[in-house]
């Protein structure tokens, strides 16, 4: 049964005060992941070097990072005896699952498995006081609040991604992140090992993959929509060893943490080609990518000698990695070498291919009868699904929730690392200072919402939907610090997505949690991003067309002090306590303060009360569910979008289609000039129009040409005097995405900003 935990903890606090040592932890537990079921009881259970802690030898790794964890964190060991107690228990029903009660007297996990029994740890850890993580715990006693738990995952495979191809991270950060993860009761670290930019795992028989596909000669700095792009002349890259992988390998398993390995094929293989060209279509030299995205040269699926290859690879790959899965890649494919390859066009006229998408499908299908064979299940992402899918494969779904739900349909396992709600790789916070990031925007409230099961998905098909992770790309980030701060607090949220259930779940008190877990991270040394004393503003419009700003920040009793009139927000500046009447343009920043100091980064915002805020607006087609914005209704909430996240509130995305958008002022209005913008970032697909077409009361059609550029963000001003009431504006999309360009066969993306009439 569930128990609402918040309502049973209020009844106890002041009974636990009133017999409290020296209890620096809070009072009520603050676990994240949250578990399944806890309620409090009277009293607390003191460890000391009284303490005795008794196992079972097979829970042996569960206890000992217990003893490890008190014994280096804290001045305090733990003798042999029964005060701690770790006991088998055949009735819990999940392998992952445990009990953990702190009685006064005794602390006593059940599990039936030591990976339960781990994860009880795991949650005990988090009653004890945060002094422990960095061992600047000093006194002789630790009290620990009295809680009775029973916990269990709600999916089997919680996994988090890493990215090393594009650039290469220590084996010590590699250990880092998997304690990390471990904390959070995630059990999978995906570990993307090779891709055009470098080949970053030792394979003995193929020593070019070392001597030349491990290195880059030069990187892209800056963003890959820079116009011109720009390149750091410095040579980049470096490989794991055989030995360093099985270390790793070894030290996650003691976290109960199984590691997949990516090995890309038949795409993302450019930096494989340029040490061994006959791997191609052309056989051309080619050189290990320098920058990012979708390459041409892919693994030629003619040749014989390509299988062979990828088999020795995948001979001294398997060994090294006991978990069942080996992810093959398999994205992002294009297919125009296939098309002009004399062997490539052969075996699809031998094995009665209809196309390129089914020599996919053979090639994939080739590949997984030889992991088969040796015992081992693939993993792809879900373009193996087109062309048809390999007989075994599970499906990590990126591209939306489509592909997982035909897998599943087909009864396939299922991972689900949509791009909006698993890529940490997009920026987390609209604040202008961010680091650059590949673009996107996925806040720490949306990994939170997300639920893996899609909707809609028949229940007899929910059983596929074996879990969720998030992925962790790389071009944008290239040192472990950074890492972290895309990482953290997204994958905490992440823990809660897998571990915890639908019914447990809620972002307020997921936000109190994480204040705390902060400190937690602050003593591990993780550079963790802090967004939670940001301000969040919301336009609204009242009754009556009043227009007003809503300031609102997560964390309780913090002050959210503000100005008007340009200036930073000091200790002195208004408070906010009621919504702004906005009654002309202005800029308000704001910032959180508590006992007058000041947390987070200034929150700007430009308002812009211009003649279409507040009219109404009707839009031909919705935007796409993964760029909404803040709907029709955003592009005259007199708000800008950023120049850089066109996946924020303001900006709408349509992919492929036309608008029109109509905008009705109410009355018959003198205007003299109406301005939008378009993103045209291409490397993510977003294309600015080449013509739109404009329309005011008197019926005439004003084409508008927008020439092409290379600019990623295009403005259009239309300066006209004229009394209307209506304005329309019809946008056409730009079209299929050309060859050569990213996305190409595509369709293009529309992304508009504010429709702003003076
Ligand atoms: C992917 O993001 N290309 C799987
Ligand atoms: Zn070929």
């Amino acid at each position: 049964m569930q128990i609402n935990t918040s309502l049973v903890f209020i009844v106890f606090v002041s009974l636990i005060f009133g017999c409290s040592k020296e209890i620096s932890q809070p009072i009520t537990p603050q676990i994240i992941p949250t578990p399944y079921s806890q309620t409090l009881i009277e009293g607390v259970f003191t460890i000391s070097n009284k303490t005795g802690l008794t196992f079972d030898e097979e829970f042996s790794v569960a206890a000992q990072f217990l003893k490890e964890y008190i014994e280096t964190g804290s001045a305090i060991s733990l003798k042999s005896g029964t005060n701690i107690v770790f006991e088998k228990d055949e009735t819990i029903e999940d392998v992952e699952g445990y009990t953990l009660d702190v009685f006064p007297a005794k602390i006593r996990i059940k599990a039936k498995t030591v990976q339960g029994a781990f994860y009880a740890v795991q949650s005990l850890r988090q009653l004890l006081p945060i002094g422990l993580e960095n061992n600047s715990f000093t006194k002789a006693e630790i009290a620990v609040t009295c809680v009775s738990i029973q916990d269990k995952p709600q999916f089997s495979y919680r996994g988090m991604h890493l990215d090393v191809a594009r650039h290469k991270f220590s084996i010590e950060f590699i250990k880092k992140y998997i304690d990390a993860l471990a904390m959070l009761k995630m059990n999978t670290f995906h570990w993307h090992l090779t891709d055009d930019q470098g080949w970053r795992i030792e394979i003995k028989k193929h020593p070019k993959l070392q001597e030349i596909a491990a290195f880059r000669d030069q990187t892209l700095i800056g963003h890959f929509s820079d116009n011109p792009q720009q390149f750091d002349g410095k040579k980049y890259g470096g490989f794991y060893t055989q030995e360093q992988i099985k270390d790793v390998v070894a030290y996650a398993k003691n976290r109960f943490i199984r590691v997949i390995p990516e090995i890309e094929m038949p795409g993302h293989a450019q930096a494989a080609i340029a040490a061994y060209p006959e791997l191609g279509c052309t056989k051309e030299p080619i050189k290990v990518a320098e920058s990012w995205g979708v390459f041409e040269d892919i693994f030629c699926a003619g040749n014989d000698s390509t299988f062979t290859f990828l088999e020795n690879v995948l001979d001294e790959i398997i060994p090294l990695f006991p978990d069942q899965y080996i992810h093959i890649g398999g994205d992002e494919v294009p297919k125009a070498h296939w098309k002009t390859c004399d062997a490539c066009q052969k075996r699809i006229q031998d094995e009665n291919l209809k196309d390129e998408h089914e020599l996919q499908s053979y090639f994939i299908q080739r590949i997984e009868k030889y992991v088969n064979s040796k015992g081992k299940q693939i993993i792809g992402w879900d373009e193996i699904l087109e062309g048809g899918l390999a007989p075994n494969a599970t499906v990590m779904s990126w591209r939306g929730i489509k592909g997982a739900v035909e897998a599943a349909k087909a009864k396939h396992d299922v991972i689900m690392t949509p791009t909006s709600y698993s890529y940490f790789d997009y920026y987390q916070s609209t604040n202008p200072n961010e680091p650059v990031a590949i673009g996107g925007y996925l806040p720490l409230e949306k990994v939170y919402g997300f639920n893996p099961i899609p909707i809609g998905l028949p229940e007899k098909e929910k059983s596929y939907v074996i879990g969720a992770q998030g992925n962790l790309w790389t071009e944008y980030i290239s040192d472990s610090e950074h890492v972290e701060y895309m990482a953290f607090p997204r994958v905490i949220a992440m823990s809660e997505v897998v571990w915890s259930t639908e019914l447990n779940k809620n972002y307020n008190q997921f936000i109190d949690r994480l204040e705390y877990f902060n400190k937690r991270l602050d003593a591990l040394n993780i550079n963790y991003a802090n967004h939670l004393y940001e301000v969040n503003g919301e336009v609204k419009m009242e009754l009556d067309k009043i227009y007003t700003f809503h300031l609102n920040t997560l964390t309780k009793g913090k002050t959210i002090r503000y100005t008007v009139n340009g200036l930073e927000p000091d200790s002195t500046s208004l408070e906010y306590k009621l919504p702004l009447v906005i009654s002309n343009s202005v800029t308000v920043k704001a910032a959180v303060f508590n006992n007058n100091k000041r947390l987070g980064a200034v929150f700007s915002e430009s308002l812009n009360y211009h003649k279409a805020v507040g009219a109404k607006i009707s839009l031909n087609v919705q935007p796409h569910h993964a760029y909404p914005g803040s709907g029709a209704y955003g592009l005259i909430n007199g708000i800008s979008g950023s120049n850089s996240r066109y996946g924020d509130k303001e900006w709408l995305g349509f992919w492929g289609e036309a608008v029109e958008i109509i905008i009705d002022l109410g009355t018959e209005t003198e205007i003299s000039s109406m301005s939008t913008r378009f993103h045209n970032g291409n490397g993510q697909w977003i294309y600015a129009p080449e013509q739109i077409e404009l329309i005011f009361d008197d019926g005439a059609v004003s084409k508008i040409e927008i020439p092409i550029s290379e600019e990623l963000l295009v403005d259009v001003l239309v300066e006209k005097i004229i009394k209307t009431r209506y304005i329309t504006l019809r946008i056409p999309n730009y079209g299929i995405i050309p060859d050569r360009k990213q996305g190409s066969g595509n369709p293009a993306w529309t992304f508009v900003d504010e429709i702003k009439v003076n």
